[in-house]
């Protein structure tokens, strides 16, 4: 028998999921058979949040970059049930609206990927701006703290739960010029194996995805020499695609990785192995 990853009858949050990873990983739940929530601080009718957000989110709207509510509408082509909510991970209020329109509108919140997050400056430590710094805790790290909690009593109560925090080899190699962000990605890591403990008796695993460097559209506007520098460390010279994250990602939510929890998963082309 052909083992398939079936998440039908599942409803998963994935934040940040108007672009990049996020909308390649609800897709793909929603092609493994889950119905999707993609919670985005951008959506085509309302980009107010890029001003407050920063370069990347202002290029994003004036790029066209802004796909919450075209991925919903893909999604529903699949047969699928979707929302697209607009939701700032850092406000708790907001999180806690968009977990509860989930559950009345789709009748639970089972899956929960953390993907939302900042990348927009990179700088050696002695320029970074505090303002800046803090903005990164507060999305990267405690917005997953936020929406973990916010599904946490659903998922207990149905004694069923996948969360999925993105880090990334910033997180474990450090990153150099990028003092925030890599310390967003490695606490990410503590939350995991943390929710992971207290999640086992709850029927709740929390993994981690530790990317290396993917081709989103936030990659290629970044530094091009830097990117290359970045691919040629890789095993294979070349970027990832956000298939292989959304791939990952499906089969940690799905039943065939009911006893994986608290690890976290290299999806780096080997970025982290010694290459000669
Ligand atoms: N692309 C890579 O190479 C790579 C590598 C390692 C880790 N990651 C991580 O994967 C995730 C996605 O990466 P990406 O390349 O698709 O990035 P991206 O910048 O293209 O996407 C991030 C998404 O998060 C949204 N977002 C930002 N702040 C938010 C907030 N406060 N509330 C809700 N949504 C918010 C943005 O609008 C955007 O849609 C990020 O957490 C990133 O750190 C990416």
């Amino acid at each position: 028998m052909a083992i398939e990853i079936d998440l039908s009858g599942r409803v998963a949050l994935v934040t940040g999921g108007s672009r990049g990873l996020g909308r390649a990983d609800a897709l793909t739940l929603a092609r493994a058979g889950a119905d999707v929530v993609v919670a985005d601080i951008l959506v085509e009718s309302d980009t107010s949040a890029a001003e407050e957000y920063g370069v990347l989110a202002q290029a994003a709207v004036a790029q066209g970059m802004v796909h919450s509510e075209a991925t919903v509408e893909e999604i529903r082509s699949l047969g699928r049930r979707a929302l697209a909510l607009r939701c700032d991970v850092t406000d708790r209020d907001e999180v806690a609206a968009a977990v509860a329109r989930t559950v009345d509108e789709l009748g639970s919140v089972d899956i929960l990927v953390n993907n939302a997050g900042t990348l927009d400056h990179v700088g050696q430590f002695h320029d970074q701006r505090q303002e800046l710094w803090e903005r990164d805790l507060r999305v990267n790290l405690t917005g997953a703290f936020n929406c973990a909690q916010a599904v946490w009593p659903h998922m207990k109560e149905r004694k069923w739960g996948r969360i999925v925090n993105m880090a990334s080899v910033a997180g474990t190699l450090g990153g150099f010029g990028q003092a925030s962000y890599s310390t967003t990605k490695a606490g990410l890591l503590g939350l995991t194996r943390t929710l992971a403990m207290e999640g086992g008796r709850h029927g709740i695993t929390c993994n981690a995805i530790v990317p290396g460097i993917i081709g989103t559209e936030a990659f290629h506007m970044a530094n091009a020499a830097m990117n290359e520098r970045i691919a040629n460390r890789t095993v294979f010279k070349r970027p990832g695609e956000p298939q292989d994250i959304a791939n990952a990602i499906a089969f940690l939510c799905s039943d065939l990785a009911g006893y994986v929890t608290g690890i976290e998963l290299n999806v780096s082309g080997g970025v982290e192995l010694f290459v000669f």
